[in-house]
């Protein structure tokens, strides 16, 4: 049962706490032992794509630090661990035979959590396609999705008698829009059409990579996806607004949801979308395999989504694409009405995204936990029966190292927020299993590089050392007793 013990909110018993983070962001070891460029290394590679020209070459060099990593788990108390697995790394030319090297490395990373005992949680793939697969097409070609298959196959058959819990994709939203639509994200194509077929394959991927696993794995294995769902908001009262928030909500959440839990794309997005594609590259069968049930869905949240008319007036001022901070247009993309800039948002044309009042983050993204509260009350009423877990939630503020600490004060107050957000959720009957924080350790962030900090360790990148920030000594604390204290103790923290 949840509820409240003293001062603290208390979890339901068996409740999971966790971190997480994705192979391109942390591991480095980009040329090593047969790995090959994933869509990510060629991206950063590309002159004014990434904030100061940071690439994932070293990052935070977990392929050669993951032991003394997986120690900072332990001594956190972290029951488990959500990571990536890199496909290069694994399959360097996207098909064929798997690269022993490659697997090895994760081979020995799940030994190390098991032997601590840490759940190791596998995501198949956080975005880094490898870059033979892109120059074949990519995400928009159809012959993707078997190809990610076969190499679900691949690492099921190494470490499916070890890894309990299988994440397909992350995020299929971003790798689908960010990646073909607005070209912010690899390979940075501006194609709103082929990020549609793009969106399709993803799906289709994920259910044939649903059907790989449960050929592989024992049956006791969970299958899961993790989608970066919105909490869309009116900005105004009219029609326009209420049809803006339509569009939105239809992009973001139900084109995802839709076909995975339900078997069929929404019908309002699908005429929204109608004047860049005919949808022919659904082919018949393919709803049923993208349904091809799951056991756990995965939401990712981090602020909520502000949308109204472009001609209607709103709270603060509407983002736009050009003058946004970049992090800020990843969630918070005008819509190309000028028909101008390359939008996230294919078929929002005359939508206008607003930031939402009150504070931000270093990224600019506006801090609301009652968001995360309603998006998982949202998926609970209306896709119920599908346990559900929250597999990112986290913060990037200007931490500052000094003595030996970290005091990111901010990053607990967002933290504890949203674990309050998540606790009424549950008390309100959500089936919620788990929380895991964004990210373990500082890392490569996309698009702005090294500069966008969301570790609860702190990496010093010029000598690799990792430094336990006041929050990660917070959520240890909030491990230990099943829940945070409430109102935003700080217990665990050492005193300044
Ligand atoms: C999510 C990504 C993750 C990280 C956080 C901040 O969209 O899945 O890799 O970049 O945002």
């Amino acid at each position: 049962m949840s509820g409240r013990t003293g001062d603290r909110l208390t979890f339901p018993a068996g409740f999971c706490w966790g971190a997480a983070t994705a192979a391109y962001q942390i591991e480095g070891g980009a040329k090593e032992d047969g790995r090959t460029p994933s869509i990510w290394d060629t991206f950063a590679d590309t002159p004014g794509a990434v904030a100061g020209g940071d690439t994932g070459e070293v990052a935070a060099d977990h392929y050669h630090r993951y032991a003394e990593d997986v120690a900072l788990m332990r001594e956190l108390g972290l029951h488990a661990y959500r990571f990536s697995v890199s496909w290069p790394r694994v399959q360097p030319t996207g098909r064929g035979l798997a690269n022993p090297a490659g697997l090895d490395f994760y081979d020995r990373l799940v030994d190390q959590l098991l032997a601590v005992g840490i759940t190791p949680m596998l995501t198949l793939y956080h975005w880094d396609l490898p870059q033979e697969l892109e120059d074949a097409g990519g995400w928009p070609h159809r012959e993707t999705a078997y190809r990610f298959a076969d190499y679900a196959t691949l690492v099921a058959g190494r470490l499916g008698d070890r890894v309990p819990q299988w994440t397909t994709i992350n995020e299929p939203w971003c790798a689908g829009f960010l990646g073909y639509a607005s070209g912010e994200h690899a390979p940075g194509r501006t194609e709103p059409a082929a990020s549609l077929a793009a969106v399709h394959h993803l799906l289709l991927g994920h259910g044939l990579a649903v059907k790989a696993l449960r050929a592989g794995l024992p049956s006791h294995a969970r299958a899961s996806l993790v989608l970066n769902l919105a909490t869309v908001r009116a900005a105004g009262p009219t029609e326009a607004d209420l049809d803006a928030v339509r569009r939105v909500d239809g992009l973001a959440n139900r084109l995802f949801l839709d076909p995975v839990i339900a078997g069929q794309y929404p019908t309002d997005v699908l005429d929204d979308l109608a004047h860049l594609t005919d949808w022919s590259f659904v082919h018949s069968g393919d709803l049923a395999t993208i349904a091809t049930p799951i056991d756990l869905l995965g939401v990712n949240y981090y602020q909520p989504t502000l949308v109204g008319a472009a001609s209607s007036p709103a709270n603060g001022t509407p983002a736009d694409a050009n003058t946004a901070p970049e992090g800020q247009r990843r969630l918070i993309v005008q819509a190309p009405d000028a028909g101008t800039a390359p939008s996230a948002w294919p078929g929002c044309e005359g939508v206008q995204f607003h930031p939402a009042p009150g504070p931000v983050t270093a990224m600019g993204w506006p801090v609301d936990a009652t968001g995360l509260r309603d998006v998982l009350l949202r998926v609970h009423r209306d896709y119920p029966g599908l346990p559900l877990m929250v597999t990112e939630n986290g913060a990037a503020y200007p931490d500052d190292l000094a003595d030996g600490a970290v005091h990111d004060r901010d990053r607990i107050a967002y933290l504890s927020s949203h674990l309050a957000a998540v606790h009424e959720a549950v008390r309100s009957g959500v089936d919620l299993r788990g929380y895991l924080v964004w990210s373990l350790l500082d890392n490569f962030e996309w698009a702005w590089g090294y500069a966008q900090r969301f570790g609860i360790v702190h990496v010093d990148y010029q000598d690799q050392r990792r430094t336990l920030k006041d929050s990660a000594h917070w959520f240890a604390d909030v491990i230990r007793h099943n829940g945070p204290m409430v109102d935003g103790g700080i217990a665990g923290v050492r005193a300044e």
